[in-house]
C-alpha cells in the first residue's frame, strides 16, 4: 500500500514540488503555501498524502508543525526494505531536480521573513530584554553552560567553601567535589544548601587552606574564592594548592584587589587588604605553578546601591606542571 502511495505521490506535480521544496528546507504549512503560491487546503491535502506515502513527516513544535522529507527507515510508514529503497530513490531523484527560479525566490523570501519576524520582535524588546531574560531563565544558567566546556570526570576542591555558594554549580557538573572550610557552621550551611541528587557527589571536610585534608596529586581543579585574604600565611596555602593538584591540574583564585577601604575591611574582618595582582601571581609561580595569569572580573552593577564600598575583584589562574 505504501508502495502505491509513493508512486501515486510522484504522479502529481504539486506533490513533486512540495517534496523538492522540503528537501531544501523544513517548512510549516503557511510557509509552504507562500512558496507554492497555492491555497492552504490544496497544500494540506497533498501533505496528507505525502505523509501517508511515508515520504514526509511533521515535527510538532508547540502549536505549529514543520514538515520534512523522511530519509530513515524508521519514519512513520517506513516498515519495509522495498519501500525504504523506493523512498530513497524518489527523494534522490527529487533532490536532483532543479527548483524553478520563481519557487526558489519565494523560498528565499520565506526564510528571510523568519529572520525579519525575529528582528521585529527584538527591536521592540531591546530595552526590556535583560529583565525578560532574568524573569524567564534566572541570572546564572550561562555559568552552567560554561562549565560544560570542562571535563565532567574532574575532581574539584572548593577551598573555603563558606556557605557553599559555588557547590550547586560545581556538583551539577563534576564527578567529585571536595568542599573544605575551617568553620563548622559554614560547613553546616553548605550541607543544607545541597538537597538534590548532586549532593552525593560532594564530600565536606573541615580544614584550612594551608593544611588541606586532601592527598597529594588528588585533584584536577582547586578553587579558592574570596578566601586567601583570610588565610594567615597565603604562600603556604598556594603551596598546598600545588601539592593536592595532579600534574596538569589547575588553580582558580578569586581575590580582592589591594584596597584601603577601612569600613569594608573592618566589616569583613579580613586579615589582608586584598592583594596586588602581579605580586600574587609571582607568588603563585614561586609555589610551583606555571602559566600564571590574572584576569579582570567585571561585576554587573547591583540593582540597588551597595550598602558599603567594596574592592574590585580579579581572578588568578595557573597550572601545575
Ligand atoms: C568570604 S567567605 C567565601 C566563601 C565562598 N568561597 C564564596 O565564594 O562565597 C570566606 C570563607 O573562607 C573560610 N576561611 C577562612 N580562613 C580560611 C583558611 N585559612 N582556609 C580556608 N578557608 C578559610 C571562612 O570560614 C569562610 O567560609
Amino acid at each position: 500500500m505504501v508502495t502505491d502511495g509513493i508512486f501515486k505521490s510522484m504522479t502529481d506535480p504539486t506533490r513533486r514540488r512540495i517534496l523538492q521544496v522540503l528537501l531544501q528546507n523544513e517548512l510549516g504549512v503557511s510557509e509552504l503555501v507562500n512558496v507554492l503560491d497555492a491555497p492552504q487546503s490544496t497544500v494540506s491535502r497533498h501533505l496528507k498524502s505525502l505523509r501517508e506515502a511515508g515520504l514526509v513527516d511533521a515535527r510538532q513544535s508547540g502549536t505549529s508543525a514543520t514538515y520534512y522529507p523522511i530519509r530513515s527507515q524508521n519514519g512513520s510508514n517506513g516498515n519495509n526494505g522495498t519501500d525504504h529503497d523506493l523512498r530513497v530513490r524518489v527523494l534522490d531523484w527529487s533532490a536532483a531536480q532543479e527548483l524553478p527560479s520563481s519557487l526558489k525566490s519565494r523560498l528565499d523570501d520565506v526564510l528571510r521573513s523568519r529572520q525579519t519576524d525575529s528582528d521585529a520582535f527584538f527591536s521592540q524588546v531591546a530595552h526590556r530584554w535583560d529583565a525578560m531574560r532574568t524573569d524567564c531563565f534566572g541570572t546564572s544558567f550561562h555559568l552552567d553552560a560554561l562549565t560544560a566546556l570542562l571535563p565532567s570526570d574532574w575532581t574539584v576542591v572548593d577551598v573555603g567553601c563558606g556557605t557553599g555558594y559555588l557547590l550547586p554549580l560545581l556538583s551539577r557538573r563534576f564527578a567529585n567535589v571536595i568542599a573544605v572550610d575551617p568553620v563548622d557552621e559554614m560547613l553546616d550551611v553548605s550541607r543544607a544548601r545541597l538537597k538534590d541528587e548532586s549532593a552525593s557527589k560532594v564530600t565536606f571536610r573541615k580544614g584550612a587552606a594551608s593544611n588541606l585534608p586532601i592527598d597529594d596529586d588528588a585533584c584536577d581543579l582547586c578553587i579558592a574564592s574570596l578566601v586567601l585574604h583570610h588565610e594567615p600565611v597565603p604562600p603556604d596555602a598556594l603551596e598546598e594548592f600545588c601539592r593536592i593538584l595532579k600534574p596538569g591540574g589547575q588553580v582558580l583564585i578569586i581575590e580582592q584587589e589591594a584596597h584601603t577601604l577601612t569600613a569594608f575591611h573592618d566589616m569583613m574582618q579580613d586579615r589582608w587588604w586584598g592583594f596586588d595582582r602581579s605580586e600574587l601571581s609571582s607568588q603563585l609561580n614561586k609555589s610551583g605553578f606555571e602559566d600564571c595569569q590574572t584576569h579582570d572580573l567585571h561585576s554587573v552593577a547591583p540593582a540597588k546601591a551597595p550598602s558599603i564600598d567594596a574592592p574590585g575583584l580579579f581572578a588568578l589562574t595557573g597550572r601545575k606542571p
